[in-house]
């Protein structure tokens, strides 16, 4: 079965073609980083817009690069939710219209479910049941995932998501959106011996987060730095990144651990955009080499959002395949509450 798989839950397209048996045939993304910098962030209404832009080419190029025409698609799938609602109702109108005209089913998608699925797209497999760290730009969750569709959260962030916190503290400190990426390349280039920003929730007993906290520590020291050099210099700039990441990074591991020792799993699946950052990888790698458990990733390229995952995880929910009879998108959906597949 073919399944060609929809995403357009914020400011990415994502057009993507899974086969059950060969696996990933192609996929497609549009990114919208460029047309969203201007503004510092992402506008919703231009999303939606670009978006209907996208999705035409797109299609036409990821049956291309498969070798294949719509013929040859068996079901469609699409993100339904969580996100921004105009931009939802783009890859839904156009997955249901399309999939009425093919007269084949359609298959809605949990955004958040695509994520946690994606490392089995990797070479390097999990087995369920795994914990999972998922930690994009909209949620800080960490999930016991015990099949598909089996989801039990075990801890969450109560304010900010970590990656939400990347991108408000780089704009705080100057820096265009998107700023998570950008704040973790000055890091890398910052003395971690020069400032220490405090580490929320670390020792809470339980595996709850909260970012939000850090970024009003990062803005209060930016301020006094400023006072005392009359200004940003480059490498406090990046000093400042460093103690950043280092603080989110440290939260994540510890709570991580935590989690692993509370359920006894021995493998960790990280997804979501936050996941491809290199220190936080290079910190969960460390300790899985020390206290023998294995840690997974989506390969880099789906990591952030993008069609693929939409396409897998219709595939891996072909049992709720159905004809076209109108549609709705769920901007705010409960992952926990999935049915299992
Ligand atoms: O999963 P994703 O593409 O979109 C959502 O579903 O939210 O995640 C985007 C988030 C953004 O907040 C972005 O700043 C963050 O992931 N991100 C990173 C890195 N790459 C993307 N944060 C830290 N380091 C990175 N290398
Ligand atoms: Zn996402």
């Amino acid at each position: 079965m073919r399944v060609l798989g929809y995403e357009s839950s914020c400011d990415e397209t994502g057009v993507a073609l899974y086969d059950t048996e060969k696996g990933l045939l192609a996929h497609c993304l549009h990114t919208q980083m460029a047309m969203h910098a201007e503004y510092g962030g992402v506008v919703p209404e231009l999303a939606s817009r670009d978006h209907i832009r996208r999705v035409v080419p797109l299609t036409d190029a990821c049956l291309k690069e498969a070798g294949l025409t719509l013929a040859d698609v068996d079901a469609v799938a699409y993100t339904q939710g969580p996100g921004l609602g105009g931009a939802l109702l783009v890859g839904a109108g156009f997955a249901n219209a399309l999939a009425f005209a093919l007269g084949k089913p359609v298959i809605e998608v949990h955004h958040l479910e695509g994520h946690l699925l994606s490392p089995l797209l990797a070479d390097e497999r999990p087995e369920f049941p795994f914990l999972a760290l998922l930690v994009s730009g909209g949620h800080s969750q960490i999930m016991a995932v015990r099949g598909v569709g089996d989801y039990e959260v075990l801890g969450e962030t109560l304010d900010d998501a970590a990656g939400e916190a990347f991108d408000k503290t780089a704009k705080l400190m100057g820096l265009d959106y998107p700023g998570g990426p950008r704040l973790s390349k000055l890091a890398e280039e910052g003395d971690a011996s020069r400032f220490t920003l405090p580490r929320p929730m670390l020792h809470s007993d339980n595996l709850d987060m909260s970012f939000s906290g850090l970024k009003t520590a990062v803005l209060t020291l930016v301020r006094d730095v400023e006072a005392q050099e009359g200004g940003l210099k480059e490498q406090t700039r990046k000093d400042i990144c460093r103690a950043f990441q280092d603080a989110i990074v440290d939260v994540l591991l510890a709570k991580c651990l935590k989690a692993l020792k509370q359920t006894g799993f021995k493998q960790l699946v990280v997804a979501g955009g936050v996941g491809a950052n290199r220190q936080l990888r290079e910190a969960l790698n460390g300790a899985a080499a020390r206290r023998k458990f294995k840690v997974f990733y989506p390969p880099l390229a789906l990591c952030t959002d993008n069609g693929a995952m939409i396409a897998f995880a219709g595939a891996l929910r072909l049992k709720y395949a159905h004809p076209v009879a109108g549609y709705t998108v769920k901007p705010r959906w409960d992952l926990a509450s999935l049915p299992k597949a």
